[in-house]
């Protein structure tokens, strides 16, 4: 068996974690929003048609933002559509999704369900259909305080003080030749830069992500990057990156290489981010907003093919992108979880895409259950213990090869939590057969005590939670032996998601 020991000084540190790298996502897409969230008539619904069994599945899981309203939902989406008595709201064609919005569910709706879930709420505007006048008035419409049409519209709807959103992303993929309104890097530069500059008269306090690449395959990536950065550099406090990731060659040690391309991708980004500030002479650090992420297999399960029989095209909240994963999906959810965590110096804000139902964490029967998918696990271990200041270590770490380069055989972030004195150390041994000896180095941290060693348990890598059988896939305690807990180290099985606690005495 391979033994890995791995060196952590107190004070080397990457950077100390915000709230909001455990974002999520709610798009109007499939059954998000209806019958997952929002379902009046559901046993559990209060009296605003929010389901509470969902909203305690979301409190547990963590998530500390969300983006609303998507997607690409978004770029054919007119806000007005959902505010006011909801008798008198249009029933639509949503473009992206070959749907009907009934506009049941708005940005009241939106923002009443945050306040109810703890949620910070992320704004995402059209910058397809839309306009930049349009953003504005939406903005308005939120924000200000009162004393014009907009906003005193907003007090006739029953919110008086202002919502005070921060978070506003200007547009939604907007390379993607899939969107609605896509445009070119130029075209979107000169629209999201007056869009910006509207908001900004309007709002100064807020805070603005741009559209990035959708993902790092796109034909543009990344120059629509460095366009996009070299247009909006001073307008923005983010740029987004959007990326999915799934078993593309059908080879486990590729797959569970997953991380390495989310690591590659983010360190072009960076890199394109510091050249357009070198060469636009700013001293201002762009921060990333990884603001779709998830697993999603969607190049052998294609959308799509719901809508090949003609009775499906517009349906109501039709059940499109509900993916069940598997243990093997949470284990390589949580290596990616360990790649934002130690990109947090850039990576400030992320959002799992999505929440409910569609790729996503908890999944609802209309009138029925709501449980907690495998990748449930990982997201509300790190959000739980993942907070804090992220260490950086010294091991030697073999490698094996991946069709995204060679991977390091364990991939891991370790958290020092000063106030719980606590190190957290989350990995993913990506070896199929091997397990992995790990020990440590904590001697700067003083007294360092192992405390817990956490795995995912399953009957085999492709069991998945479902409504008959939803406890398949839990968190299961190792039992650690005495010579473990007296030299603080521990075994990773083979394919496996660990998060181990110490304590330590400062
Ligand atoms: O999350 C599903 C979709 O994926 C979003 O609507 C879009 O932004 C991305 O392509």
């Amino acid at each position: 068996m391979k033994c890995i020991n791995f060196i952590f000084q107190r004070n080397n540190i990457i950077a100390k974690i915000d709230p909001a790298l455990y974002g999520s996502f709610i798009e109007h897409l499939g059954r998000s929003v209806y019958t997952g969230i929002y379902e009046p008539g559901h046993i559990s619904a209060d009296k605003e048609g929010f389901r509470t069994d969902v909203s305690d599945l979301v409190k547990e899981l963590g998530v500390t933002t969300a983006r609303y309203p998507g997607g690409n939902f978004v770029s054919g989406y007119n806000w007005r559509d959902g505010i006011g008595p909801k008798d008198k709201r249009p029933v639509r064609l949503d473009y992206a999704w070959l749907s009907r919005e009934t506009n049941q569910f708005g940005i009241n709706e939106f923002s009443r369900w945050c306040e109810k879930t703890g949620i910070r709420p992320m704004i995402a505007l059209n910058l397809g259909t839309g306009t930049p006048q349009e953003a504005g008035y939406f903005l308005e419409y939120c924000n200000h305080a009162g004393g014009t049409t907009l906003s005193d519209l907003r007090r006739q709807h029953g919110q008086e003080a202002p919502y005070d959103f921060t978070l506003w992303c200007l547009g939604n993929e907007m390379d993607g030749e899939w969107q609605t309104c896509a445009m070119d890097a130029h075209d979107y530069v000169k629209k999201a830069r007056e869009t910006a500059k509207i908001m900004r008269w309007i709002d100064p306090g807020i805070q603005i992500v741009a559209c990035g690449s959708s993902n790092s395959m796109q034909k543009t990536f990344p120059e629509w990057d460095r366009i996009v950065l070299e247009g909006l550099y001073e307008q923005i406090d983010f740029l987004s990156c959007h990326h999915y990731f799934e078993n593309r060659t059908g080879k486990m040690s590729d797959y569970l290489g997953s991380f390495l391309q989310m690591e590659n991708f983010i360190r072009t980004i960076v890199a394109t981010a510091d050249y357009v500030k070198a060469k636009v002479g700013s001293t201002k650090k762009m921060m990333i907003s990884f603001d779709e992420w998830n697993i999603w297999s969607i190049e052998s399960d294609p959308w799509q093919s719901y809508f090949e029989n003609p009775k499906h095209r517009f349906e109501i909240s039709p059940p499109i992108l509900e993916q069940t994963y598997s243990l093997l999906d949470a284990v390589v959810l949580g290596s990616l979880l360990c790649t934002l965590v130690n990109h947090c110096d850039r990576v400030q804000m992320a959002s799992l895409a999505q929440l409910v139902n569609v790729i996503a964490p908890i999944s609802t029967q209309p009138g029925g259950k709501a449980i907690r998918q495998s990748i449930f696990w990982p997201f509300k271990m790190f959000s739980q213990y993942g907070r804090g200041e992220v260490l950086k270590y010294l091991a030697s770490i073999p490698t094996l090869a991946t069709c995204y380069g060679e991977a390091k055989v364990v991939q891991s972030a370790t958290i020092h939590n000063a106030e719980k004195k606590e190190i957290v150390f989350f990995a993913v041994n990506i070896q199929e057969t091997e397990p992995l000896e790990v020990s440590f180095d904590f001697h700067t941290f003083g007294n360092v005590t192992l405390m817990s060693h956490v795995t995912l348990k399953g009957n085999d890598l492709f069991s998945r939670n479902t409504f008959v059988s939803p406890d398949e896939i839990i968190p299961h305690s190792l039992h650690l032996t005495p010579e473990q807990l007296a030299r603080n180290k521990i075994t990773l099985p083979p394919v496996s998601f660990n998060m181990v606690v110490f304590r330590t005495e400062c």
